[in-house]
């Protein structure tokens, strides 16, 4: 019998450079898609594929997204006096219960890997998932209950991919498949961010992850990889020696957006302003009418 994937890490000690000012003093993971902090939507995915601890690698300046996972009784009383139910039970469902989360500092920023090795002491030997509140996906069924029900099935590890435009690659890990089965790739090789040109594949791993504890072994013993950072790719890689426990890619079935950078949060506001009913209708007439503007005036 598999163990069951309870834990998840959620690395957000970077310094989220690509939104400055506003990450001067603002956590990028704290900022707003339409109502709810980037946080909010990784924490309901976790909840939704059966996560029970909540991991947070932070840093220096990440206080607000601590407050944000405190309880609020002085709000809620305020709210529940003026018979502001429905407020009432939005800020309820954003409540941590007491022990559920935890938060260990990386002191220096050296990277993704480095970021997950800090919480080696806190998942012992068992699976656990890693989550970039960055990545946002719009997904029917949520992308790592999806991850969580193929991993049931082959074990190892597993990251989320997606295809990427060929001029993309060097953003991003690349796979180089072994087999693919489909929504799923077994995997003969990671690389990290490949010159254009040089991908093996297009199919880009993204922030989602299902870990093998193997993984802290590996990370122990890592040197400084591409860009003297701690790179959580190469010890995923070392899973695929004939020693370790394999690893899969698993097309999840939704859209991505990166909301680490401008252009993807912007995509993530609209396509997230639109998915909602109560804010569908001024948000359509007021792009049709861009649209419009914009066509008479070429
Ligand atoms: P990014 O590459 O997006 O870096 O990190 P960043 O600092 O957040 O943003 P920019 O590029 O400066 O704008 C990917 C994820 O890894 C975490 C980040 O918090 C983010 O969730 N990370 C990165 C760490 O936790 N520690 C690190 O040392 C590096």
């Amino acid at each position: 019998m598999r163990k069951k994937v309870t834990k998840a890490i959620f690395p957000v000690a970077g310094m989220g450079t690509r939104f400055l000012p506003a990450t001067k003093s603002v956590p990028k993971e704290i900022m707003t898609l339409v109502d709810r902090p980037l946080v909010q939507y990784a924490i309901d995915e976790a909840r939704a594929a059966g996560i029970k601890e909540f991991i947070f690698v932070t840093s220096r300046g990440k206080g607000a997204l601590e407050d944000y996972f405190d309880h609020a009784p002085q709000l809620e009383q305020e709210l529940r006096k003026k018979g502001k139910d429905q407020l009432l039970e939005t800020l309820k469902n954003t409540n941590m219960d007491s022990g559920e989360i935890a938060y260990i500092r990386q002191h220096k920023a050296l990277g993704l890997g480095h970021a997950v090795w800090c919480a080696r002491r806190l998942v012992h030997n068992e699976p656990f998932a890693v989550m970039l509140p960055d990545d946002v996906i719009a997904a029917e069924k949520p992308c790592l209950q999806q991850m969580v029900e193929a991993y049931e099935e082959t074990g190892g590890s597993m990251v989320a991919a997606m295809e990427v435009p060929a001029e993309k690659t060097s953003s991003y890990g690349i796979l180089d498949v072994k087999e693919d089965m489909g929504s799923m790739v077994s995997v003969g090789d990671m690389v990290e961010k490949p010159p254009v040109g040089e991908a093996p594949s297009n199919l880009a791993v993204i922030g989602r992850y299902i870990l093998s504890p193997n993984i802290f072994r590996h990370l122990n013993r890592l040197k400084t990889g591409a860009g003297g950072e701690i790179q959580l790719t190469d010890a995923i890689a070392e899973e695929l020696k004939p020693e370790g426990d394999g690893v899969y890619g698993y097309r999840f079935r939704g859209q991505r957006f990166d909301c680490g950078s401008k252009a993807g949060f912007l995509q993530a506001t609209v396509a997230f302003g639109l998915a909602r009913d109560d804010l569908r209708g001024d948000l359509e007439n007021y792009l049709q009418e861009i649209m419009a503007a914009k066509k008479a005036a070429e």
